[in-house]
C-alpha cells in the first residue's frame, strides 16, 4: 500500500542577500513509498537529500506539486494541524545527532513526549522501553558529552522512536560512526522496520548501509536519475540479537573478525 506520494514535488529557495537568486533543490520529483519500505537515498552533497527528508518529516513545505502521506495533501495542513501530524507520525533522525547537551539521555528521548497527553509515568515507562530498545538502559543520567559518538546516535534513535511514530527518516544516521558503529545503527534501523513495522527512509553516503533497504534511489541535482530494486530474496534479514551480528558486507572481514560484543562496546 502506498503511503507517501509525491507528485511534482518542488522545493525553491530565495537565496539570502540583494540577489534575490533562486535555488531549486527539489525538481518536479515523483516518488511513490509504500508502507513498511526501507528506502535509502544517495547522492552527491547538495542533491537535496535533507531537503526531500524535511518535506517528508513536514518540517519544511513544498513550493510546487503535491505531497501525499497516509491520504493527506500535506501542503494543505494549517501549521498547527502540520506540527500535530509531525509530532505523532514522524520521527526524525538528524544528521547530526541534535541532543540538546544539558539534558541527560533519558531528557532528551523524553523530549518529544512533551508535546503529548501523557502522564509522568506513561512517559516514564514509553523513555524506558525506548532506551532499552537501543541498549542504553543503564545510560540514562548521561549527559551527551559523557556518552560516545554511537551511544549518541543511538539516543538520538529512541528520541525518533519514543512517540511510536509510523514512518522514521534518518539522514545520514552512520555519517560519524565507525564501521561496527555503523554495523549496530543499521541493525537496530532494520529492526524497526522489519520488527516494529516502521516505514524508514535513510539518507546515506554509504552504499554498505544503503545494501541493508530494500530499495536505493538516487538524487541528482534535485531529481531521481536511477532506482533500484532488490529481489525479494536479496532483502536483508536480520537477526535477533544486534551484539552478536556480524554483517560483513559492513565490516570487510572474511571470515568475520568482529567478536560478539565488540559491536556494542564500541558504539
Ligand atoms: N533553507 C534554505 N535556503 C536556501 N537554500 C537552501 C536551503 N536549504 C537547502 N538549500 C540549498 O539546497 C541545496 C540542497 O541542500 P540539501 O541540504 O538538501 O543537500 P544534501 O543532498 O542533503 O547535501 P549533503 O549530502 O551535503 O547533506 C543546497 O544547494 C543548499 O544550499
Ligand atoms: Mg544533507
Amino acid at each position: 500500500m502506498t503511503l507517501i506520494e509525491c507528485k511534482n514535488l518542488t522545493r525553491t529557495y530565495r537565496k539570502a542577500g540583494r540577489s534575490g537568486a533562486e535555488v531549486t533543490p527539489l525538481r518536479e520529483m515523483n516518488l511513490n513509498v509504500d508502507q513498511g519500505s526501507f528506502l535509502a537515498l544517495m547522492g552527491p552533497s547538495g542533491s537535496g537529500k535533507t531537503t526531500l527528508l524535511n518535506m517528508l518529516a513536514g518540517i519544511d513545505r513544498p513550493t510546487g506539486g503535491e505531497l501525499w502521506i497516509s491520504g493527506m495533501n500535506i501542503a494543505d495542513l494549517s501549521r498547527a494541524a502540520l506540527a500535530d501530524w509531525r509530532a505523532k507520525s514522524i520521527g526524525y533522525i538528524f544528521q547530526l545527532y541534535n541532543l540538546v547537551p544539558v539534558l541527560t539521555a533519558y531528557e532528551n528521548v523524553e523530549l518529544p513526549l512533551l508535546l503529548h497527553k501523557l502522564t509522568r509515568a506513561e512517559r516514564h515507562e514509553r523513555v524506558c522501553t525506548a532506551l532499552d530498545l537501543v541498549g542504553l538502559s543503564d545510560r540514562h543520567d548521561h549527559y551527551p558529552r559523557q556518552l560516545s559518538g554511537g551511544q549518541e546516535q543511538r539516543v538520538a534513535i529512541a528520541r525518533a522512536i519514543v512517540t511510536d511514530p509510523d514512518i522514521i527518516v534518518a539522514d545520514e544516521p552512520t555519517g560519524d560512526l565507525d564501521k561496527a558503529g555503523a554495523v549496530a545503527i543499521m541493525n537496530l534501523l532494520c529492526r524497526l522496520n522489519s520488527e516494529m513495522g516502521k516505514t524508514l527512509i535513510m539518507v546515506t553516503h554509504d552504499p554498505k548501509c544503503a545494501d541493508y533497504a530494500n530499495q536505493t534511489l538516487h538524487l541528482e541535482k534535485g531529481k531521481l536519475v536511477e532506482a533500484e530494486m532488490l529481489n525479494e530474496d536479496e532483502v536483508i534479514v536480520v537477526h535477533d540479537d544486534e551484539v552478536e551480528i556480524c554483517r560483513c558486507e559492513i565490516c570487510d572481514c572474511d571470515p568475520c573478525e568482529c567478536a560478539p560484543g565488540e559491536t556494542e562496546g564500541q558504539a
